[in-house]
């Protein structure tokens, strides 16, 4: 059973295109996999797999409708040949990571500024009808706002946090100067199923999930006591699918905050899959790392009010769900 049974959308999409850039990484096969579950018309999948990997996509690959692409989105051609006559494109290809990004900001600017500016360029080109696109939570910076309200952001912290504000400067542009519909989606620690435990910038969720499951002690950065608002995959997923699709006509040259609206410390986040997967040890805590923001909570209005967008999966729900793939997957 696929984890996309319910429906996000009322639309017939069957003669409807599809580009997923990024589709080959963690959130990416996540919506190509709710696009093939839906019978969308084609899904193209644009992705260099610098970071994604093929067997995300592996079972859908050889299906008529998919087309995998293996193409660059910091070239201008590669973007233009992806977008050829495209009705929807949800843009997720970028470099994550905070820290990876204050070690070599040019790399990733060029991933996540000038392969955004290229991508939404081909996209505008081709006269598609909405252009999705991943932001970030890390756009709040410093702001002490708490729950985190669109209109409220503070100091950006990293260049990573620069690379994504810029995307929606961008996207808001594109709608002034070229009539494009865009939906920017911030999203708050997205985990679930495909999500890399390893590699230098893995996310805290399969980095603990994989120390656990192996009964080894993982780092915790700092006190522990650091919030975030732990957002499952299929809550990602349901925002882009309602973000292309929507019919609400103030809908786009938004971005939303994509999260579940709850949130739990880093310590809370240890001792529940300590509990759920058996493990026996504790944490190693060191020192804090540069870049990262105290506490994270999203105040969801907006994303329900102009998107209809209703979480379903809850935080421990969602730690079930990837911890009976991560069993399968790496157990
Ligand atoms: N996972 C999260 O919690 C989170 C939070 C905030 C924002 N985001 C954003 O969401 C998007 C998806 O993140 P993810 O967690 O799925 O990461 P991911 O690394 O799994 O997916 C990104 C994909 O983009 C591809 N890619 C990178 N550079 C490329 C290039 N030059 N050309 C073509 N493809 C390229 C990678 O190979 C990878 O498959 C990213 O834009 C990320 O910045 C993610």
């Amino acid at each position: 059973m696929s984890l996309y049974e319910q429906n996000f959308h009322q639309t017939d999409i069957s003669n409807d295109s599809f580009l997923v850039t990024g589709g080959a990484g963690f959130i990416g096969s996540n919506i190509v996999e709710y696009l093939v579950h839906h019978g969308a018309g084609e899904v193209r999948i644009m992705d260099n797999l610098c970071e994604g990997k093929f067997e995300n996509i592996a079972n859908f690959v050889d299906l008529p409708n998919v087309r995998f692409m293996e193409l660059d989105i910091t070239n201008e051609s590669d973007c233009k040949a992806a977008c050829e006559n495209i009705d929807y494109v949800t843009h997720q290809a970028a470099l994550g990571s905070v820290p990876r990004s204050i070690e070599v900001p040019l790399v990733t600017h060029a991933a996540n500024v000038t392969g955004f500016l290229n991508v939404i360029t081909a996209a505008k080109d081709a006269g598609a009808k909405r252009f999705v696109y991943a932001s970030s939570s890390s756009v709040y910076g410093d702001s002490p706002v708490m729950p985190k309200v669109e209109s409220q952001i503070g100091s950006l912290l990293s260049p990573y946090a620069a690379t994504k504000y810029t995307n929606e400067i961008y996207a808001s542009v594109f709608g002034q100067c070229y009539g494009l519909e865009t939906v920017g989606l911030r999203y708050f620690n997205v985990f679930g199923p495909r999500q890399k435990p390893d590699g230098p910038y893995a996310a805290v969720i399969p980095l603990f999930m994989d120390a656990l499951l192996k009964n080894q002690a993982p780092f915790i950065n700092g006190d522990g006591e650091q919030s975030r608002d732990f957002t499952f995959v299929a809550n990602a997923v349901q925002a882009n699918i309602r973000g292309m699709l929507t019919t609400h006509s103030e809908a786009s040259s938004k971005a939303y905050n994509v999260a579940f609206g709850e949130r739990a410390t880093v310590n809370q986040l240890f001792q529940t899959l300590k509990r759920l997967t058996g493990a026996t040890t504790d944490p190693e805590y060191r020192e804090p790392r540069a870049g990262d923001v105290q506490h994270s909570l999203a105040d969801i209005s907006r994303a329900k009010e102009f998107l209809d967008y209703q979480p379903t999966t809850s935080f421990e729900d969602g730690l079930d769900v990837t911890l009976a793939w991560f069993k399968k997957r790496y157990g």
